[in-house]
């Protein structure tokens, strides 16, 4: 068979991965052998965890693990099929009735996991006639949602209303139906959207507004609830997503929104009719985790007590943080090779912590993208923090003589910086207000 007709062949040329493990820097799927959520155990030895999204540091609270070993107990390990025909549980619907009453929504449906959920959502809801306004940043589950649905993707620059508003003009009266989508929450950069302008902009062009808050749940608004609560706007977004996967400490999704437009996203949306219901231990896991947000209401402040520290002293020691307002910290380094260098270098010191390199973000700007939990101690962030401290100046991203100037030119011509109705400062103070 020649190469030219040989499906296989982009596999047998494929040496982007190969590279960086001849390099000694690759990554990526290292084996977890045991984990307390805030630390891990990998390579036999203990690491302090700064790449993960437990937010809330619930995957280990003795309640939530009691909750999700009872619901085996009462239900088995797996519904067998969809929702839609035999795998509906009661816990399903309970989870559904509590989640909408948390988010202040009429209806919530739950999916097997966030990445269904956007999309199903999308692609049932949008026509051919229709079209998605989307950030560019937004998560690689809406840009999927984007693609299997019929309507035409407008995109807009990154969290920019100017930007929007421009693309709205120009095209808007050429579509019926249309929906703005962006996250509430951008889990690369850990900036905020600016809901106020989205919800103007969509009530001026007549769109509705979508928000997917996968890294908002837990995090953003008084108890956590999301990024309308944040900005003190609840029920203003016409759909909110969101995900077990992080905060609530398991895995599924949900839609949450009118319940006319629930009801026909449960009748139409393909990811949830033809797949299997999340599992009863999940769902038991996040019927938990809602109690515990609003019985042990510690946890949110700790989360914040702990972001609020490391952004901080991260910005304070001269990091380009891209103007994080969240928990999710990105740490410019700038090429690809140098961020897989200094990840490892972490590595080797006892922190995991990812890097994020080219397609994810634009040539030359790699970060290490850090994330912090409520379950982290002082002394976990105090050894974080001297171990980034000191790579930083040996890798000259900090300190005297170093690029941190260059950086920072490039983070403000990159990723805008532009980014918030707030300031970084301002609205890590604004979340947790109620605390
Ligand atoms: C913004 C965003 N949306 C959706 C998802 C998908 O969620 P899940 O992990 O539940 O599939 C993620 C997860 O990485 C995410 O970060």
């Amino acid at each position: 068979m020649s190469s030219n007709n040989d499906l296989f062949a982009k596999c047998l040329s494929f040496e982007d991965a190969k590279k960086v493990q001849a390099a000694g820097v690759y990554p990526f799927f290292r084996p977890i052998e045991a984990t307390s959520g805030s630390s891990v155990v990998t390579h036999g030895k203990r690491r302090v965890m700064i790449g993960s999204n437990n937010y809330l540091g619930l995957t280990h609270h003795p309640k939530v693990q009691e909750a999700a070993k009872n619901a085996i107990d009462k239900y088995g390990t797996g519904c067998t099929g969809s929702r839609f025909l035999n795998g509906n549980l009661a816990l399903h619907e309970e989870l559904e009735h509590r989640l909408a009453k948390f988010l202040g929504k009429e209806s919530c449906l739950v999916f097997a996991t966030g990445f269904l959920s956007n999309q199903g959502a999308l692609s049932c809801l949008m026509g051919r006639k229709d079209a998605i306004y989307s950030d560019r940043e937004n998560h690689a589950s809406i840009v999927e949602g984007t693609r299997v649905a019929m309507s035409d993707t407008v995109k807009f620059r990154h969290n920019d209303m100017e930007d929007l508003e421009r693309v709205l003009k120009l095209t808007r009266n050429d579509y019926e139906g249309a929906l703005i989508v962006a996250d509430g929450v951008f889990s690369m950069s850990g900036d905020i959207l600016n809901l106020p302008r989205v919800i103007e902009l969509g009530k001026q062009y007549n769109c509705r507004v979508y928000v997917d808050d996968a890294h908002a749940l837990g995090v953003l608004g008084p108890a956590g609830q999301g990024t309308e609560w944040h900005f003190g706007m609840p029920n203003s977004a016409d759909l909110v997503m969101g995900t077990f996967s992080k905060s609530f400490a398991s895995i599924g999704g949900l839609v949450a929104g009118d319940e006319d437009v629930i009801h026909y996203i449960k009748h139409k949306a393909r990811t949830f009719i033809f797949s299997a219901a999340m599992p009863p231990a999940a769902a038991a896991t996040v019927l938990e985790c809602l109690n515990i947000v609003e019985s042990e209401p510690e946890h949110h402040a700790r989360l914040w007590k702990n972001a609020r520290r490391m952004q901080k002293e991260l910005v304070g020691m001269g990091f380009s943080t891209l103007n994080s307002q969240t928990p999710i910290i990105p740490l410019l380094i700038g090429e690809d090779l140098e961020a897989f260098t200094f990840a490892q270098k972490l590595y080797e010191n006892g922190v995991f912590a990812t890097p994020v390199v080219k397609p994810a973000v634009p040539d030359g700007c790699a970060l290490i993208r850090t994330s912090y939990m409520a379950s982290h101690t002082d002394q976990d962030l105090d050894y974080v923090l001297e171990v980034l401290h000191r790579l930083g100046r040996e890798f000259g991203v900090i300190g005297a003589g170093s690029r941190q100037g260059e950086l920072a030119e490039l983070a403000r011509a990159h990723f805008g910086q532009k980014t918030s109705v707030k300031s970084s400062e301002s609205s890590l103070h604004a979340s947790p207000s109620a605390h």
